[in-house]
């Protein structure tokens, strides 16, 4: 067989593989116990980035003040065990689990940044952002993570990635 065409079903092969088993989506929100410092930021960052991609999780955490929220993705023994590492993480409290639910699909395909500010970003976004946290914040049940507020986090993402 041709090697581009055996290059190809080769990852066609690993992506099928990729999403062989259940998504599980699980999304907490959490404030630092003193405010974190850029070496703070660094070591999480560094952590995360290796830790997650070894899992196969992928994930978006968005630091704003003293509100946290992440959303982590993958097979839901991976992502239960790092929520485990990070729940018992005494540089933050957890003040909500917003939810812990499977889906077919990950929304945070690629995904693995850490967001460390969103006070650089256009108003409407931030005030948007805002409103959403301070819902997810006082739902008295789980709440669901729709594809409109992972859309929003995207957005914030990359306007945080901006020189
Ligand atoms: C808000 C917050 C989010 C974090 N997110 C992650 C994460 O996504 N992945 C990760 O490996 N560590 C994350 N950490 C760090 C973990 O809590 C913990 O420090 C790390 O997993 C310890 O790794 P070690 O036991 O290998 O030293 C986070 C910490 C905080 C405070």
């Amino acid at each position: 067989m041709d090697d581009t065409i055996s290059g190809a079903l080769l990852l066609w092969e690993t992506i099928l593989q990729k999403e062989a088993y259940p998504i599980f989506r699980l999304a907490y929100l959490s404030k630092p116990v003193v405010p974190f410092t850029d070496a703070d930021f660094d070591d999480i960052e560094s952590k995360s980035l290796k830790a997650n991609s070894l899992r196969d999780v992928t994930g978006l955490l968005i630091v704003h003040d003293d509100k946290i929220l992440q959303v982590l993705e993958g097979r839901e023994q991976a992502v239960r065990e790092l929520y485990a590492k990070i729940d018992a993480d005494p540089r933050h409290t957890i003040t909500k689990l917003v939810c812990g639910v499977e889906d077919e699909e990950r929304m945070l395909l690629t995904w693995n940044m850490v967001v460390r500010k969103i006070s650089n970003i256009p108003p409407e976004i931030s005030e948007q952002y805002l409103q959403i946290y301070s819902e997810l914040q006082n739902a008295t049940e789980l709440s669901e993570v729709t594809l409109e507020h992972i859309d929003l986090f995207k957005v914030i993402s990359l306007f945080a990635a901006l020189p």
